[in-house]
């Protein structure tokens, strides 16, 4: 049985003033789903102190332990406030920051090692989608991880399916099309498949969430603009029973 999961990625949103009033607004009473908030660095240890039936995720981590790397935050730094989520290959990184599949890896297995979870991201873009390629290039985003993983290792990790012409366009995956790319991201994890959970991502809402969270292989969302409302991100959590 898989219990489903709902996070908020806020990206590059907030301020302490938002997020005081997100999380006084933020009802989840009645939520049966995991819910994770992924606030921006500076806000975690606000979130940690206020959040209520949720547990705190960060966007990024660095592949590294610690030493001289400017600007950059690990993953225990990130257990020092209780951070249990990490998400690692949001299409964003790969695209604007030039994280490759390799990079995506060491990330996953850095926040592995200190006992988070990673919420990897895959999926393909429109162009990729259009030439027939995507169902290749996921199975190549997951390999260049899972053929680096033990068993083990697969057991902690949440997946997140986020077709790149869907993130922040208004247009969602249909049902369907998600149901597709999710059952084969089941088939592509092998025995350890079925107990591992599958996000949706991309354009997620209030109205929209039902139909995906009915698809069999669907086991909640990753949340972007619609997560930056309260009362929308407590409706999606919601939906996911
Ligand atoms: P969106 O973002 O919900 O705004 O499309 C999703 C994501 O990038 O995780």
């Amino acid at each position: 049985m898989r219990t489903p999961l709902v996070a908020a990625n806020w990206k590059m949103n907030g301020s302490r003033e938002f997020a005081e009033q997100f999380l006084a607004a933020l009802d989840l009473e009645g939520v049966t789903a995991e819910v994770v908030v992924c606030p921006p660095f500076p806000y975690l240890a606000q979130v940690a102190e206020k959040v209520r039936g949720a547990v705190l995720g960060a966007q990024n981590l660095s592949k590294e332990t610690s030493g001289a790397f400017t600007g950059e935050v690990s993953a225990a730094m990130l257990r020092d406030f209780d951070v249990r989520y990490v998400i690692v290959g949001h299409s964003e990184r790969r695209s604007l920051y030039g994280e490759g599949d390799e990079l995506v890896a060491d990330k996953f297995f850095a926040a592995q090692r200190e006992g988070l979870t990673p919420i990897l991201c895959v999926g393909e873009t429109l162009q990729e989608r259009e030439a027939g390629q995507a169902l290749s290039v996921i199975a190549r985003q997951l390999q260049a991880v899972t053929g680096r993983a033990s068993e083990d290792e697969l057991q902690r990790v949440v997946i997140a399916y986020e077709p790149v012409w869907a993130i922040g366009t208004g247009k969602t995956a249909s049902p369907e099309q998600a149901q597709e790319v999710h059952h084969f991201i089941r088939e592509q994890l092998g025995a350890k498949g079925s107990g591992i959970r599958l996000l949706y991502g991309g354009s997620v809402k209030s109205g929209n969430a039902a139909e995906l969270f009915a698809q069999p292989d669907i086991d909640g969302a990753l949340v972007g603009g619609a997560s930056l409302d309260a009362d929308e991100f407590g409706k999606i959590c919601r939906t996911a029973a």
